[in-house]
């Protein structure tokens, strides 16, 4: 076994349960939002619109979700297909992107739309949508997972939090940040990826929050070593951050 599969099991063994009983409860306690189609229904052979998908997750890269969800009902009512969106004015979605700030991701979805309409297709795998403007890791990951139902794990900010928690992480954040990234991958279960991210946003968002989280109605209790240490709000512990150089 190389050191790699030697992690992966260890992360499996450690967290064995874990993924399906955070998916009956995002089975009782989804959110419903606009670019989702709902948990249960990729069972039943529903398929989720890719450019919905990474639409949001461009949107969201920089805003909160009430905030992303008013241009996401305009920018799909307005070009309602990425060939719509590739075949817009750019002054128009620049217009309609104002609010949301860093033009240059308004600039990369523009290219981004262009190119997958030029392709015919989106690539499906996380290397794949690597390659196209403005999809960094966490997007791809994402997107590969949400749309694709692809076995790739969607780990931002709101994840480090919850798997800091979960296993109570003390060193490095960088380095800490790795293993968590590999303990979520490690962790995906392969049949409902896709439903996996989204519990996992959802509990960051809702139960794991980053001040008094809630640990009461968490689903996630039982694994969690921050919860029986008893002060889950202490994690993820980070460095300090260095002071700004004041000028005169
Ligand atoms: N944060 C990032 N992506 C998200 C999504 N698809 N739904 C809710 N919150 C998110």
């Amino acid at each position: 076994m190389s050191k790699r599969e030697k992690a992966d099991s260890a992360a499996e063994a450690r967290f064995e349960g874990l993924p399906g009983a955070l998916l009956d409860w995002y089975g009782r306690h989804a959110r419903s939002l606009p670019w989702r189609i709902g948990p249960g229904k990729r069972a039943e052979g529903v398929v989720p619109d890719p450019y919905r998908v990474w639409l949001a997750e461009i949107m969201l890269q920089q805003t909160t979700v009430p905030h992303a969800a008013g241009y996401f009902e305009t920018f799909t009512r307005t070009w309602p297909t990425v060939e719509a969106l590739a075949g817009a004015e750019d002054s128009d979605v620049m217009a309609a992107w104002a609010g949301l700030g860093y033009y240059a991701r308004a600039r990369n979805l523009l290219k981004c739309a262009r190119e997958v309409t030029a392709r015919g297709r989106w690539p499906r795998t996380e290397a794949g949508l690597r390659e196209l403007p403005g999809i960094g890791p966490y997007t791809a990951g994402a997107v590969a997972a949400l749309a694709f139902g692809e076995p790739s794990a969607a780990v931002d900010g709101n994840v480090d939090r919850v798997f800091s928690r979960l296993m109570a992480t003390k060193g490095d954040w960088k380095e800490e940040k790795r293993r968590i990234a590999e303990t979520v991958k490690a962790i995906v279960p392969s049949d409902r990826p896709g439903e996996f991210a989204e519990a996992l946003m959802d509990l960051g968002a809702t139960v794991c929050t980053p001040k008094r989280p809630n640990c009461l109605i968490c689903p996630l209790r039982d694994w969690c070593a921050a919860y029986a240490e008893g002060a889950p709000d202490r994690y993820p512990i980070k460095p300090a951050k260095k002071a700004k150089p004041v000028r005169y």
